[in-house]
């Protein structure tokens, strides 16, 4: 089975042929491009939606191109002709997301899905980062087994997931307010750090030995399965505007002390989880999930119980359309294309 996939919910524009075949527990990625807005955003310090959905319709075309003809290099004939040919069904985020980003993919898909007639398969932009790990790699992970606990981190959602099987999962628990993706964006905002500041906080946290700053964890010691992190936010705002001198030992404490306090909270509420469902098994996804802190820390703290834990390859952690594709190729259940609408507040219900 090979699919095309489509991924459009936020300033990415990204397309992917993945692969599954019968005799292989994981999927293949035969191609995946990336086309971001992000620097026309980071000079904003903040997404437009407008402006996304705007450079997405530039991209969208383009990006398509690309990935059908990068992934049968071999293949000489027209993209049209590799569409039709080589691919067996189209996949697509319908959310949650960006409005006007959402429909650029959606409806690229739907009438790709008309023209050259192929079944069509929505994704839910979530539970596709979770999937990240169902891509196979070269240091031939062991299979993954049911049932499993999600832990999705990412720039605009933070929550945990039961996992039966491929079609059951359960809520756990999410947060409250900000998302911890978020919560680091918009505390490096405060810091001056260019936007999103996710990777800049955990490459600044690294440089740091000793400090003294400390941060609340917030939610860290309630019996709950949610998270806090707006309260974050709001105490390392308070702790900046008292300093004088925002130099860069100063800056890297502060990045060490929030990185840690977000980190603290999202391994212990994990493995709990793990713990009371007496699940062996952890995934984790969405952009968080790159964070070098968190990987290290889950997976010695896991390791210490026995559970065992996965992480994407980090050019899976954050949004792209392999992992769009990866979901579907275990959720072979295409729908009329004409049914398909964005959904920018889909969430789990
Ligand atoms: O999943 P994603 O690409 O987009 C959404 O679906 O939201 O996640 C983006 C988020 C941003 O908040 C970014 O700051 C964060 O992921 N991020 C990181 C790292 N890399 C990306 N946060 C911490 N450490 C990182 N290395
Ligand atoms: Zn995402």
């Amino acid at each position: 089975m090979r699919i095309l996939a489509i991924e459009t919910s936020c300033d990415e524009t990204s397309a992917a042929v993945v692969e599954k075949r019968e005799d292989s527990v994981f999927v293949s990625v035969l191609s995946n491009i990336v086309a971001s807005s992000m620097q026309m955003h980071a000079a904003t310090g903040g997404i437009i939606p407008e402006q996304a959905a705007r450079e997405q319709v530039r991209f969208i075309l383009p990006t398509l191109t690309q990935a059908l003809e990068s992934a049968f290099p071999d293949n000489k004939e027209s993209v049209q002709n590799i569409l039709q040919n080589q691919i067996d069904a189209i996949a697509v985020t319908n959310g949650p997301g960006l409005i006007g980003s959402l429909l650029v993919g959606v409806e690229t898909a739907k009438t790709l899905a008309l023209v050259f007639n192929k079944p069509i398969i929505p994704v839910h932009h979530l539970l596709a980062h979770i999937y990240a790990n169902f891509i196979a790699d070269n240091n031939q992970k062991e299979p993954i087994t049911f049932p499993f606990i999600g832990l999705i981190v990412s720039g605009g959602h933070t929550d945990l997931l039961y996992f039966s099987s491929h079609d059951t999962f359960s809520w756990l628990g999410g947060t409250r307010d900000d998302a911890a993706g978020e919560a680091l964006d918009k505390i490096g905002r405060s810091m001056e750090l260019a936007y999103p500041a996710g990777p800049e906080i955990d490459k600044r946290a690294q440089k740091v030995q000793k400090t003294d700053i400390r941060f609340k964890s917030p939610l860290l010691h309630e019996n709950t399965y949610d998270f806090s992190f707006s309260g974050l936010k709001t105490e390392v705002g308070r702790y900046i505007q008292k300093i004088e001198d925002l130099n860069e030992t100063v800056l890297n404490g502060i990045s060490y002390a929030t990185q840690k306090a977000v980190v603290d909270v999202l391994v212990s509420k994990t493995i709990k989880a793990a713990e009371d469902k007496q699940v062996a098994t952890i995934l984790v996804g969405g952009g968080v999930s790159a964070n070098s802190s968190l990987r290290q820390q889950m997976s010695t703290k896991a390791e210490e119980r026995g559970i065992k834990v996965y992480f994407p390859q980090p050019k899976y952690s954050t949004d792209n359309a392999a992992v769009i594709g990866t979901y579907a190729a275990y959720h072979q259940q295409p729908v009329p294309w004409s049914s398909i609408k964005a959904e920018p507040e889909l969430y789990f219900d």
